[in-house]
């Protein structure tokens, strides 16, 4: 069974201590009646899925409390995202009133034609009143059942139609048992992905009559981004620990920074490495078998790194794969002394000018950065290129 499949990490979950530290902080304020209600922004598989599980799990462990995941769909009106947001909360508290009462409860109620303690299935629209009222309803009957705070996270969160914010807004403010959290995928890595969710919400509220409120309402963010080489690493190892097939050290290492430590890129490199080392019939996968993974699937960008290689001489091929081993920008002294161990440093200035017309040569393949540094920009690339100018 390859354990690199698609889907949230669950309990190959790692890393994200910091998020996951403001999120203890929220909860211990809601079980102090200070909710602190949060948003969670990333560009898509960056890991929301997975830290709102992991959410889930750890506020379940403390005692009174309810926690559920409940995804959001698109296009629909506000009144519908509401509907079918309650439908899967009721449907996850019923599991819990099927346990300690043996019978479910709140979706026979909700789905009750007249007579029904529930006001949103059945009025025209949404009103505010109806959704302060209905969670008012659901928190006192789980309270019945033991707890006494909610915390729902709410997934697909950019999703949410303008006035159903406004809506949980209106209704959070009186409630104080409840604690939100709202993942947002963001469109673009703008490096910044605090900063861009919080751009996102402030335009879904303004789009609901300038309720500003509804936005300010989530006072703090949490961002997810690459993981540390060191959290890329351990991304691949937690998965094969009781695991017949074994990566190499230099594997788990070199799937981490072609990647650039994202973990949906991660979790596909391993993927694929794992399954051509089953198809292998091996036990290890070695850098032969990551390199054939990344020569099947990167056809594109090792022919134009052969093609460069083909036009350069034994040093400037020398010159551009030592630059292509550094994840880092360097200056072309820098590089040159990398190159040339044994020549003195004071001695390294003409070949530095030398490497700075080589590297300037090649075109898009090297950036330069401000200050002069030169870099490979696009890790898929610089590997393209490592091994592709390997002397024979
Ligand atoms: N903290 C983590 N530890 C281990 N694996 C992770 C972690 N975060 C994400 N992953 C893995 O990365 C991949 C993407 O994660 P996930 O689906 O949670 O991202 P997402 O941000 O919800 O993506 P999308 O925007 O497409 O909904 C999954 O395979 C998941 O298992
Ligand atoms: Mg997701």
């Amino acid at each position: 069974m390859n354990p690199f499949r698609e889907g949230a990490a669950g309990k190959y979950f790692v890393g994200r201590d910091d998020q996951l530290k403001r999120f203890t902080r929220s909860l211990t304020a809601l079980r102090n009646g200070e909710p602190a209600h949060l948003y969670v922004a990333g560009v898509n598989g960056r890991g929301k899925t997975s830290y709102l599980e992991k959410l889930v799990e750890m506020a379940r462990e403390k005692s009174g409390v309810l926690a559920v995941r409940v995804a959001l769909d698109g296009g629909v009106r506000a009144q519908q995202q509401i509907l079918a947001m309650f439908e899967k909360l009721l449907r996850k508290i019923d599991e819990v009133h099927t346990e300690v009462a043996s019978a479910p409860r709140l979706v026979a109620e909700w789905r009750q034609v007249g007579d029904s303690p529930f006001q949103l299935p059945t009025s025209e629209r949404l009103q505010n009143d109806h959704l302060l009222q209905d969670l008012a309803y659901v928190r006192d009957v789980v309270a019945e059942l033991g707890f006494r705070h909610l915390v729902l996270c709410v997934d697909e969160g950019e999703r949410i139609e303008p006035y159903a914010l406004s809506a949980l807004k209106s209704a959070l403010l009186e409630l104080q048992e409840y604690l939100v959290v709202l993942s947002i995928r963001l469109a673009e890595d703008h490096g910044d992905p605090v900063r861009a969710g919080k751009l996102k919400l402030e335009e879904i509220a303004a789009a609901a009559d300038r309720d500003m409120g509804a936005a300010r309402l989530f006072v703090g963010g949490v961002g997810l981004g690459s993981f540390t080489p060191a959290q890329a690493r351990r991304c691949v190892a937690r998965r094969l620990e009781d695991n017949a097939i074994r990566f190499d050290d230099e594997v788990i290492g070199l799937i981490g920074r072609v990647a650039e430590g994202l973990p949906d890129r991660i979790i596909s490199y391993a993927h694929e490495v794992y399954d051509r080392t089953e198809a292998d019939e091996a036990e290890v996968a070695t850098t032969d078998t990551f390199r054939q993974t990344f020569v099947s699937l990167h056809q594109f960008e090792l022919d134009a790194a052969k093609a460069l290689c083909a036009q350069s001489t034994g040093s400037e091929r020398r010159a551009l794969r030592e630059l292509a081993t550094h994840d880092v920008p360097l200056t072309p002294l820098e590089l040159a002394k990398k190159l040339y161990t044994d020549v003195p440093v004071n001695a390294l200035e003409p070949v530095a000018e030398a490497l700075r017309g080589v590297l300037d040569r090649v075109g898009d393949t090297v950036r330069v950065s401000a200050g002069g540094r030169y870099l490979v920009p696009d890790a898929v690339r610089r590997y393209a290129l490592e091994i592709s100018m390997e002397p024979e």
